[in-house]
């Protein structure tokens, strides 16, 4: 039976499923999770707390001093969360206030070799699932498994909406939709490291697939890899 452990990169559009089939995948055969996103939303969380004027390079720098983050498993919800400078963030990064600003600063070169120095720390051992937008491409090009997922805008849109709704329930479908749009847009066209599919990757577009059926697609792929998806 083979135990090599891979890496699993899993790219893609905003609010296309990466994060539950990363979770999913993860969980299944003994990898760790990271969820790249999550860093950048706590940078950004950050960033708006302590209103650092994000268009001066001196004042991030000096910012990301500060900024010490770490995923620490949380027993009760069976996956590890984000926390920054010790606090546990998860739950105010996936505000629609965070969401608004991230991909701009996501899109900064300081914010980005401070976030990809860490990710690639995470990955020295492998036997990881990271999920973000540059994963495949600048992370981890050497990934065993490369995953460019993607799904319907509008199914996409009723996904987020649906979350975000559960905790606040003003929220409109148009607000959501604007936002992946912009996100999507400013992701996609941005000078340092911009989404795309890496030339490796597999499509996995999930519009119609429930979660069972994608992660059996998925567990396949590991499987042709590294012979076997016993390896915890
Ligand atoms: O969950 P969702 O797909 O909406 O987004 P996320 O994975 O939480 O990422 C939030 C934002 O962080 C993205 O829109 C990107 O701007 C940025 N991001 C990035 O630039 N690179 C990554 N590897 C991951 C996220």
């Amino acid at each position: 039976m083979a135990t090599q452990k891979i890496i699993i990169a899993i790219d893609g559009y905003s609010s296309c499923g990466k994060s539950t089939l990363a979770k999913q995948l993860a969980s299944q055969i003994g990898y760790n999770y990271i969820d790249s996103g999550a860093m950048y939303r706590a940078i950004t969380l950050y960033f708006l707390r302590h209103q650092v004027d994000w268009s001066n390079r001196e004042r991030v720098l000096e910012a990301l001093k500060d900024i010490h983050l770490s995923f620490e498993y949380n027993a009760a919800h069976g996956r590890s969360e984000i926390h920054l400078n010790d606090e546990n963030v998860e739950r105010f990064i996936r505000d629609i206030i965070v969401a608004e600003k991230v991909s701009e600063i996501a899109a900064i070169k300081e914010v980005r070799t401070f976030a990809v120095a860490q990710q690639q720390k995470m990955g020295k051992k492998r036997g990881i699932v990271m999920d973000g937008r540059d994963i495949g491409t600048i992370v981890f090009p050497d990934a065993e498994l490369k995953i460019f997922m993607t799904a319907d805008p509008e199914i996409r849109v009723k996904r987020r909406f649906e979350e975000y709704y559960a905790t606040n329930p003003d929220i409109t479908i148009e607000e959501v939709m604007h936002n992946l749009e912009l996100r999507d847009y400013i992701d996609s066209n941005r000078e340092e490291s911009p989404l795309r599919q890496a030339d490796d990757a597999i499509v996995l577009d999930n519009s119609n697939y429930t979660r069972e059926e994608q992660l059996e697609k998925v567990l396949q792929w590991v499987t042709d890899r590294v012979g076997s998806t016993q390896m915890a």
